[in-house]
């Protein structure tokens, strides 16, 4: 089996003629390859790691190395020493090194489009004799972009005195890979109504999300875009608006004007009522004469006026 999958590799010999690959030893079959994985920022210099350290008593000199993406593309090729340019490869001009001892592939800076599968691929150079590939091993790239501090946005949609009607907008842009957005209201989740934009599935994502909330008191929003294990979050506090409760805070001032008029008003009627004070008097007594007399019951009822003199004729 060993044969057939090393045939299948469609990695172009650039070195000179072709290879024949019948004696190959393959170190590395029997036991399943775990996949390397190297994360990275766009920008960073980042080194994917190969298969092989050439020890000292040996030199580059001895080996062919291939570091090639997504099995078709050469990224970088050595040869007896040398590096080996490759037409297919002119987007890695200029951003590539490779470390001569463990064979360690550097790439700055990195791109986005520097993102997927490589495979580091060692050939050990024998005198006389067919290559014999040392290892060849994948590693995976993820590269990171990041995204924008999301921005969230609040508009009223409908608004009475027991609720708020919201859409939310949460937009973040720039970013890769395709992110994620989740959302908490007062902590408890929410989900967004998502929507990607992008040029190519190797593009910088613009993402933006929509919710419809229908609020009765205040709530504290958040919003996060989530990419390669990497959170950017926005939180927002919306404030019910059309509070009809909201008389009981300005009041205070109408509460303290209304009750000064009242007052005011309660003592210009006590004046007013001041001047006919006598006359009032006047028939209250009248009026408690009558109980008195009653009470004594004196027979002589004769209708007593409303003057002054009248108490002084009772006594
Ligand atoms: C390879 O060597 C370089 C220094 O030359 C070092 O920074 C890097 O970590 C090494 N990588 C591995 C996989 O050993
Ligand atoms: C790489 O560098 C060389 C020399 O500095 C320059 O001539 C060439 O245009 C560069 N290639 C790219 C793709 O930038
Ligand atoms: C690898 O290349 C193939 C064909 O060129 C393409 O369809 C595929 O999407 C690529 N995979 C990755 C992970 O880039
Ligand atoms: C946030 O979004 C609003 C509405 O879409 C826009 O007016 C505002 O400029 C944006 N703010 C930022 C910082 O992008
Ligand atoms: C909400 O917050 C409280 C305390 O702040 C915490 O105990 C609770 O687990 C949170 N709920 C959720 C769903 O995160
Ligand atoms: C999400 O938004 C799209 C377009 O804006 C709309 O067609 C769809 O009905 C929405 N889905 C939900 C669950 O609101
Ligand atoms: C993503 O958003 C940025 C900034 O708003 C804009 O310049 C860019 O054109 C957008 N990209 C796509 C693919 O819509
Ligand atoms: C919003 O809530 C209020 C009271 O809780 C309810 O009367 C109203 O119908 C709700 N509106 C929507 C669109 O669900
Ligand atoms: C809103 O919630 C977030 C996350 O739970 C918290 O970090 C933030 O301080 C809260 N903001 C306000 C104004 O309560």
């Amino acid at each position: 089996t060993a044969p057939s999958r090393v045939k299948s590799w469609p990695l172009r010999d650039l070195a000179q003629g072709t290879v024949s690959l019948t004696f190959l030893c393959p170190p590395h079959t029997g036991y399943a390859q775990e996949k390397k994985v190297v994360k990275s920022k766009v920008g960073e210099k980042v080194g994917l790691p190969c298969c092989h350290e050439i020890p000292t008593s040996e030199s580059l000199q001895n080996y062919r190395v291939y570091w090639q993406k997504n099995i078709t593309e050469v990224v970088l090729a050595y040869a007896a020493g040398k590096r080996i340019s490759e037409p297919n490869s002119v987007r890695y001009e200029n951003r590539t090194e490779m470390d001569p001892r463990n064979l360690t592939l550097w790439i700055s800076p990195m791109e986005i489009l520097d993102n997927g599968p490589y495979r580091c691929v060692v050939q050990y150079l024998r005198l006389s004799q067919n290559p014999m590939v040392v290892c060849d091993e994948p590693v995976n790239l993820f590269v990171t972009a990041d995204f924008s501090e999301p921005n969230l946005t609040a508009e009223v949609s409908a608004d009475s005195c027991e609720s708020t009607e919201l859409v939310v907008m949460c937009s973040s842009y720039g970013g890769f890979p395709k992110p994620k957005l989740s959302g908490a209201l007062n902590n408890m989740s929410v989900v967004w109504n998502a929507s990607w934009v992008t040029e190519s599935n190797l593009s910088p994502y613009n993402i933006t999300g929509k919710l419809s909330l229908n609020v009765t008191q205040d709530v504290n929003i958040t919003c996060s875009v989530e990419y390669n294990g990497f959170t950017k979050s926005t939180s927002l506090l919306l404030k019910k608006t059309n509070d009809c409760v909201l008389p009981t805070v300005a009041p205070s001032y109408s509460v303290i004007t209304a009750s000064s008029i009242i007052i005011v008003i309660f003592l210009l009627a006590i004046s007013l009522a001041a001047r006919y004070l006598p006359r009032h008097v006047c028939s209250y007594c009248h009026k408690r004469q009558d109980s008195v007399e009653q009470d004594v019951k004196e027979g002589t009822k004769p209708p007593v006026s409303c003057k002054l003199t009248s108490e002084t004729s009772f006594v």
